[in-house]
């Protein structure tokens, strides 16, 4: 393609907002994702000559690219499947998404052997290839707005190419504390970081993670050098919210739920992709031990979880979605009766019915080892029909904005967590609706184009 240097605003991600899939009759269709960028980038108007920069994921995308179909604003890169698959599943998703969250089991792993150090060739060629096309497509001191941990090596690629860009990157993830990031191989740890710190301006979810950020910078890159550190902690979409979740396709799940749930009975509510880090099995170890220590909630509540498929390509993820499964199962076994099922699994992505269990949700369990944000502990009190209770890790991003109306917990402490549930569960019906009053405000506070619009404005402001 031509380089065409006439985009403004710029956004680089993986994931773009569409997909593409082969239809048995060979045609191309294309599905709309949603999401905090794609409302941002709407918020900005067409005037602003936004480019959106992503990888073809799909064979659909591929073909896509081939055939020339695409959207107004949006720049596939057909990156080679093979080479896409090492960046993404080996290095991004296996290895900077376990450093960051904190996963690894580390007697065995992780081990940076000869095929690590393909992947991370795989990886640096992905991210290059990002790096050539926003340089290409960027008008003179355009801004551009890296995102993720997939492409920290794109802001230091494209400073290179272009010195005139004015470059963010934004982390949706946590950031590593030092000792775990330290176990990164030595060169590698150094390389992420100047490709970050090539950046303008680096934005994270909350303080905590931004902190982290800057305690690696100094201690492995002598420091931040001209970077700028900002913190937007994206919040919950409640105009969208609140008129999606009264369509009728909602209220069409929710006499399905309310079915399954059986009447009168309280409902504990989570609804997570299945990664590795959302802690789905303690969550329901907790719910088994709330139902053995407390057992005047036998026959009387419902763990309604939906844990749907994400990352299927890695055997680590299968595997845990099988757990997940397996301790369900297990909990409906030793109490489930004729009329009562303990737990109401659901691993099928369906987002109407997702928003009609927080509707119905009297406590929503929020429990991850770690995470940058969640916004289903963000959405859930804002949707909820009678006001939730909310269980909230304290380990998630959203902790730092709602810790204070939510009942914490340590993610790891499955006792803890199950005298949480009762807690949340036996709160008095007037407090429970003030704190997810509370709640919902605070989730609420910077909508997701208010979010994009901070740090662009951030953004263009360095140069002033
Ligand atoms: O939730 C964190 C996050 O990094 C998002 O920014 C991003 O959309 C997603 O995870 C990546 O998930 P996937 O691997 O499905 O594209």
């Amino acid at each position: 393609m031509a380089p065409s240097h006439t985009a403004h605003v710029l956004v680089a991600s993986n994931r773009g907002p569409v997909s593409y899939e082969v239809q048995e009759n060979g045609e191309l269709t294309a599905k709309r994702g949603g999401g905090g960028l794609v409302s941002g980038l709407s918020a900005i108007g067409p005037e602003a000559d936004a480019l959106w920069v992503c990888s073809a994921l799909s064979d659909g995308d591929r073909e896509a690219v081939a055939q020339g179909v695409g959207e107004d604003g949006v720049r596939m890169l057909a990156i080679p499947a093979d080479v896409h698959a090492d960046a993404y599943n080996g290095v991004a998703n296996s290895v900077l998404w376990f450093v960051h969250h904190l996963l690894y089991q580390t007697p065995l792993e992780p081990v940076f052997d000869a095929e690590f150090r393909r992947q991370w060739a795989s990886y640096e060629t992905y991210n290059r290839a990002f790096a050539e096309a926003l340089a290409e497509e960027a008008a003179e001191g355009a801004a551009v707005l890296v995102q993720d941990y997939h492409l920290c090596l794109v802001p230091g690629m494209l400073r290179e190419l272009r010195p005139d860009l004015r470059i963010s990157h934004f982390s949706h993830t946590p950031w590593a504390p030092v000792d775990y990031f330290r176990m990164l191989p030595d060169d590698i740890a150094a390389q992420l970081l100047r490709g970050m710190l090539g950046a303008d301006r680096l934005g994270f979810l909350t303080r905590r993670w931004a902190d982290a950020f800057t305690a690696c910078a100094t201690a492995f890159a002598g420091g931040l050098g001209d970077t700028q550190v900002g913190v937007h902690g994206l919040g919950a979409d409640a105009d969208f919210l609140r008129e999606r979740s009264h369509a009728a396709d909602v209220e069409e799940r929710i006499v399905g739920l309310r079915e399954e749930i059986g009447a009168g009975r309280k409902t504990v509510v989570r609804v997570d992709r299945t990664e590795l880090s959302k802690n789905i099995v303690r969550g329901l170890l907790a719910y088994r031990r709330l139902l053995e220590s407390r057992p005047e909630w036998l026959e009387r509540v419902v763990h309604v979880a939906f844990a749907y498929p994400s990352r299927q390509d890695l055997a680590v993820y299968r595997d845990y979605t099988a757990e997940v499964q397996r301790v369900a199962e297990e909990i409906n076994e030793a109490f489930g009766t004729p009329g009562w099922t303990p737990v109401v699994l659901h691993v099928k992505d369906d987002f109407a019915r997702s928003l009609a269990a927080y509707r119905l949700a009297d406590v929503a369990l929020v429990n991850p080892i770690r995470d940058g944000m969640n916004l289903v502990a963000k959405e859930v009190p804002v949707v909820s029909d009678e006001g939730c209770a909310l269980v909230l890790s304290r380990e998630a991003g959203a902790y730092e904005e709602l810790g204070e109306d939510a009942i914490t917990v340590n993610p790891y402490d499955v006792e803890q967590t199950a005298a949480a549930l009762h807690e949340a569960l036996t709160l008095p019906p007037h407090d429970r609706a003030e704190r997810a009053k509370r709640l919902a405000a605070a989730a609420t506070a910077l909508p997701p184009a208010q979010w994009f619009l901070d740090q662009l404005n951030a953004l263009k402001a360095l140069d002033a």
